[in-house]
């Protein structure tokens, strides 16, 4: 149980659950008391995130699907509710990244980026609005600081949770009239994920990346889960709309200047 909040008897949904932050967040709700439910491609990944979910002695629940299928995600959030009533929390994380320069980025891994970051957030958002408890739901979306910093190497990413944070603001307003609050989470670079192990990947830039940090280090995945709890939690009640970075400020400076670092290491 977790020490601060409590989430018995509610019911969470992490899209993109399976692995890296998502099941952090996943299971630091689970470890609060709630029933939660995973969802992504990779059958193995979903069978694991439940037997790990289960071990925190809750309900735990797992579907393949991939978020770019707007009617794989309905048919999973649907069951969900079946299974276990309206969505208390709806968290929205799958993402895709890898470094690639826009001027030999094709056309296709832009679109899978931007297929799977923001139109596989509404695809989430939109196929769970039916299914959100009224009042009282907290959706979060998992955005990343390419949002508002840009980055070289990562045109897509950019882009993609750019639209993914004006997303979470419309949603924001829209949903507010049913009681709904809609709020994105920004981590910063988070140790032991594929994110930063694609982007970093390796021990010279890692460290590059900690240093560029403000705080001078990687985040974990509890600091994300962390502030996943207190939005969902009665102690958040008048945030609407809001998009807060856990990053350690690393967004506040630091983020771009490494990512050119990088490029320039890479490129010899
Ligand atoms: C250039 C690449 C590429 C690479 C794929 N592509 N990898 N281009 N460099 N490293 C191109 C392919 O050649 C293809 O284009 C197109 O992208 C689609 O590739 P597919 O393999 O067919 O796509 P798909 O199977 O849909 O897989 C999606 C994916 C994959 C994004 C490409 O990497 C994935 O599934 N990733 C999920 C896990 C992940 O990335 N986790 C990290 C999230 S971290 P062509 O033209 O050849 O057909 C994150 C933010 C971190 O999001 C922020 C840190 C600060
Ligand atoms: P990760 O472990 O690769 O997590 C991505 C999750 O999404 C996995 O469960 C993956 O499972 C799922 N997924 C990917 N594509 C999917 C699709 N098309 N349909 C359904 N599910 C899909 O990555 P991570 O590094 O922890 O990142 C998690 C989130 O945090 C992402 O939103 C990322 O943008 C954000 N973020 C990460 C960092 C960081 O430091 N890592 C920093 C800022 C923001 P399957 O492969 O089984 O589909």
């Amino acid at each position: 149980m977790s020490d601060v909040f409590d989430f018995s008897g509610r019911t969470v949904f992490v899209a993109g659950g399976t692995s890296g932050i998502n099941l952090g967040v996943a299971r630091a709700f689970a470890r609060a008391g709630a029933s939660v439910a995973v969802l992504s491609r990779t059958p193995d990944k979903v069978r694991a995130a439940v037997d790990s979910l289960g071990e925190c002695g809750v309900t735990a629940l797992g579907f393949v699907a991939d978020v770019r299928d707007y009617e794989a995600v309905a048919e999973g959030l649907a069951a969900t509710c079946t299974e276990l009533g309206e969505l208390d929390v709806l968290v929205s994380g799958a993402a895709g990244n890898f470094p690639a320069a826009t001027e030999s980025m094709s056309a296709r891994a832009f679109g899978a980026v931007v297929d799977i970051d923001l139109k596989g957030t509404f695809n989430v958002l939109r196929a769970a609005r039916e299914h959100l408890r009224t009042p009282g739901a907290s959706v979060i979306t998992i955005s990343a600081p390419q949002s508002t910093v840009p980055m070289t190497l990562q045109a897509h990413a950019c882009a993609a949770k750019a639209g993914v944070d004006m997303l979470t603001k419309v949603a924001a307003l829209e949903w507010a009239a049913a009681g709904i609050r809609v709020n994105a989470v920004v981590p910063g670079p988070i140790e032991d994920t594929e994110g930063m192990g694609r982007l970093a990947p390796t021990p010279e830039l890692s460290e590059l990346v900690a240093r560029s940090v403000p705080l001078g280090r990687y985040g974990t995945a509890q600091e994300i889960a962390d502030c996943c709890l207190w939005l969902a939690s009665p102690y958040a009640t008048y945030v609407n709309g809001a998009v807060i970075p856990v990053d350690g400020g690393w967004s506040l400076g630091g983020a771009s200047e490494v990512f050119t670092a990088m490029r320039n290491l890479l490129a010899g």
